[in-house]
């Protein structure tokens, strides 16, 4: 076996996803293996750079994890011929100007979604990376779930005959910062700062119906902001100015609709903290991140509507579980082993920033949907 070593710079490696499903899960998992396997005798070995704007903060973290490149100079990396792939998880706001830059420089690029702030931005770097001729990728992660792989298992099988319907449930408490700590950034909260749960869950919805049922050719979006004063992560209270909720319908290509809530302001009565039921009229199936349940057309129950009698039927346990048949990977490292041979092998590779700007397309125009009160067609993204 050679050892070819793709030298990565990674910028935004202190946030929670550079961090734990980036750096940790994916880079220094793929090291802890001995690298990526070729198949041509070769093993990829991807070697760390840490990127960012606090240098203690870069160096306490390479040290812990035996790293020893780190440097708060991006343009002086992007000026290093020895990289070979930049990649960022910064809060989105910070994105196009890093990505920009990147791709100018020469760098294949690798980015958490969603890509830029509006669609003409995200169009923009599709097409400086194309006529720049490097390889680009954006991470969706949800395709690469065990939940959605078995569920996508199913579509392909034909399991469902025809798709009429997919219903989606995301979300979870965020707490306000006050009396508990908030779980995700206060970025998040602030639309100024480039947060807002269309903004952060569209681009993923846009990727899972289009990959998995259809195109999304129209939506209809409500959103609120339900929770409107939060705590900063330093304790400080700050106005929420992004929606924490959407309330959105997409029409697919194909001909079922499908519907999706998604919240911060939510508490959990599901298996799951995402799940998608999907009817079809063979059967139905509810998939979440890791599992997915089924029940076919033949093993229908017939449940009548009496209230006046207490529920007979236990429709919860009417479901049968689709076994894994497969190991499945951590989903972010699924995508990057996919990228990287995508760099070095020239495989084929579809999730790249057009992909991404469809996503950034879907969010624009389900906000816009919400501020206009009606619903809106989404136009086929091309560069
Ligand atoms: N794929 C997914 O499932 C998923 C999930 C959550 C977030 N994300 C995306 O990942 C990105 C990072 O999100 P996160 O939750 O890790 O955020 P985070 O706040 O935890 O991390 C942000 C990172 O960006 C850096 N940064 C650079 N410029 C900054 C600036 N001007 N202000 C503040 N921080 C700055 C921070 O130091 C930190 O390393 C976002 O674009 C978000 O949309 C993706």
């Amino acid at each position: 076996m050679t050892r070819r070593t793709v030298r990565i710079a990674m910028n935004g490696v202190t946030g929670r996803m550079g961090y734990r499903q980036h750096l940790v899960r994916s880079i220094l998992a793929l090291r802890e293996q001995g690298g990526l396997d070729l198949g041509n005798g070769e093993t990829l070995w991807p070697e760390p750079v840490l990127v960012g704007r606090r240098e203690p903060a870069l160096r306490a973290l390479a040290e812990r994890h035996g790293l020893t490149e780190w440097s708060t100079d991006l343009d002086a990396v992007l000026a290093d011929d020895s990289i070979d792939v930049y990649f960022d998880a910064q809060v989105t706001s910070a994105r196009v100007d890093a990505l920009t830059r990147a791709i100018a420089a020469g760098k294949h690029v690798y980015t958490e979604k969603p890509t830029a702030g509006d669609l003409a931005g995200a169009l923009e770097l599709a097409r400086l990376a194309e006529a720049k001729g490097i390889r680009h990728g954006v991470v969706q992660d949800k395709l690469f779930l065990p939940g959605l792989l078995k569920l996508k298992r199913l579509v392909d099988g034909g399991f469902f005959g025809e798709i009429l319907s997919v219903r989606g449930e995301f979300g979870y408490w965020v707490f306000e910062g006050d009396w508990q700590d908030a779980q995700r950034p206060s970025w998040n909260y602030r639309a100024e700062d480039g947060g807002g749960i269309v903004v952060d869950m569209f681009p993923h919805w846009e990727y899972v119906l289009h990959e998995l049922f259809g195109r999304v050719t129209s939506v209809t979006a409500t959103v609120a902001t339900h929770v409107p004063r939060r705590w900063d992560e330093q304790g400080k209270p700050y106005e929420a100015t992004a929606d924490d909720a959407a309330y959105g319908i997409f029409r697919l290509e194909g001909g079922a609709i499908a519907q999706i809530n998604s919240s911060w302001t939510v508490r959990v009565n599901r298996d799951e903290l995402v799940e998608f039921q999907v009817d079809g009229t063979e059967g139905s199936a509810v998939a979440g991140l890791r599992n997915c349940r089924v029940q076919h057309r033949s093993a229908t129950p017939k449940p009548v509507w009496n209230p006046d009698v207490p529920a007979t039927e236990a429709f919860r346990d009417q479901w049968q579980e689709v076994p894994d048949n497969a190991e499945f990977d951590n989903g972010f490292k699924a995508q990057w082993e996919l990228f990287l041979r995508h760099v070095v092998l020239d495989e084929p590779y579809h999730w790249d920033l057009l992909a991404g700007a469809r996503g950034v397309q879907l969010a624009e125009l389900g906000l816009k949907s919400a501020a206009e009160g009606r619903r809106l067609d989404v136009p086929e993204v091309t560069l």
